[in-house]
């Protein structure tokens, strides 16, 4: 890839804004861990394990800005620190995942110092193995996609939302360097155009074959069999498999089930969260109106007009025809402690 989606330099992290592509590649570095909480609720940065790197990141910066030499107090500011990072966006896992790691971490520590250089080098570990997980899925998933396949996907799930190979976009790409020949239709993603806007380059860069269209679309494609199969990634997987992702996976589930096509969802182990039995306990990060009525800065609608914008919805396990995850591919019934 000739593009970094976020970069640890030492003292500061660099990341690709996401909110100026495809029109622009503009990279901002960033040091104080308030600024990359912000980069995350303005989705800077954005996609489930991507925020839950970003979020090592920043607990490590926020701990190397901390002055006292007594653990306690220490661990108090680095609290806080954690709650910042909690407060940004809700519904992907992966981010409560580093955070708790990076607090177990921090209270078996021995002094300031030890604890600070372990949070900094346990970032860093969290950042290559989300990266090898999701090369490791991407390998595991590419074994469903048959040679000429047309591939529907939702929202962004390549490098730029993973910080790695990439989930549900990373099997296809590993599909196509099988030399299986594939197509993708990619939706544009309403409110915030993910596939318009990421997909599609990341796909161009890659060489893949892309058609983009209107989230309205897929009914037409799906019900005149031009789709072979739905991928898309995941943002929090409940015990029983009902999964969370982008607004409108639902709906591609149930158009896929209707149609009999397999509907597959692509994550890494740290999306699944066995601490809750089904989707229903899932939250839903609720975002700004506006992001409904107005497209980058121009009002689509009526002044004031009242508007909605949930950022995810559940599509419940029995509309998924398997789970592909680094340790492999899971299908009903998800049984006891699976992708533990
Ligand atoms: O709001 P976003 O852009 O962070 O939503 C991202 C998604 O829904 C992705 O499909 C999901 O996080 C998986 S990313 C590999």
């Amino acid at each position: 890839m000739d593009y970094l989606p976020i970069e640890w330099l030492g003292n500061r992290v660099k990341i690709l804004d996401q909110t100026r592509l495809p029109r622009e590649e503009v990279y901002l570095e960033l040091s104080h861990y308030q600024d990359i909480a912000s980069a995350i609720v303005e989705l800077k940065i954005r996609g489930a394990p991507a925020i839950g790197v970003t979020g090592a990141y920043a607990i490590a910066l926020g701990a190397l800005e901390i002055e006292s030499s007594s653990k306690d107090d220490f661990m108090e500011k680095l609290r806080q620190v954690c709650q910042t990072i909690a407060g940004t966006r809700p519904t992907a896992r992966n981010l409560f995942h580093t955070i708790e790691r990076m607090e177990r971490l921090a209270e078996a520590g021995k002094d300031v110092g030890q604890i600070k250089t372990a949070l900094v080098q346990e970032a860093v570990r969290i950042h290559s193995e989300e990266a090898e997980a999701t090369t490791k899925l991407s390998r595991l998933g590419a074994e469903l996609i048959q040679d000429g396949f047309a591939i529907l996907t939702h929202c962004n799930t390549g490098p730029l939302a993973t910080i790695g190979y990439g989930t549900a976009l990373g099997v296809i790409r590993q599909a196509k360097e099988q030399g299986k020949n594939i197509r993708v239709f990619a939706t544009e993603t309403r409110p915030l155009l993910q596939g318009a806007r990421l997909t599609a380059w990341e796909l161009r860069k890659a060489d893949i074959p892309v058609t983009l269209i209107t989230d309205s679309m897929a009914g037409y494609f799906i019900s005149r069999g031009e789709i072979d199969c739905v991928i898309v990634g995941a943002d929090r997987i409940a015990a029983n498999g009902d999964t969370a992702n982008k607004i409108g996976t639902y709906t591609l589930a149930v158009l896929a089930k209707e149609n009999g096509i397999p509907f597959y969802v692509a994550a890494p182990t740290t999306t699944i969260d066995l601490s809750l039995a089904s989707g229903e306990e899932i939250p839903i990060e609720q975002r700004s109106p506006e992001e409904v009525t107005h497209i980058q800065g121009v009002s689509i609608a009526p002044e004031g007009v009242e508007a909605a914008n949930p950022a995810f919805d559940v599509t419940p396990h029995g509309y998924i025809t398997a789970i592909i995850t680094e340790r492999g591919i899971i299908r009903e019934p998800y049984g006891e402690g699976w992708g533990n």
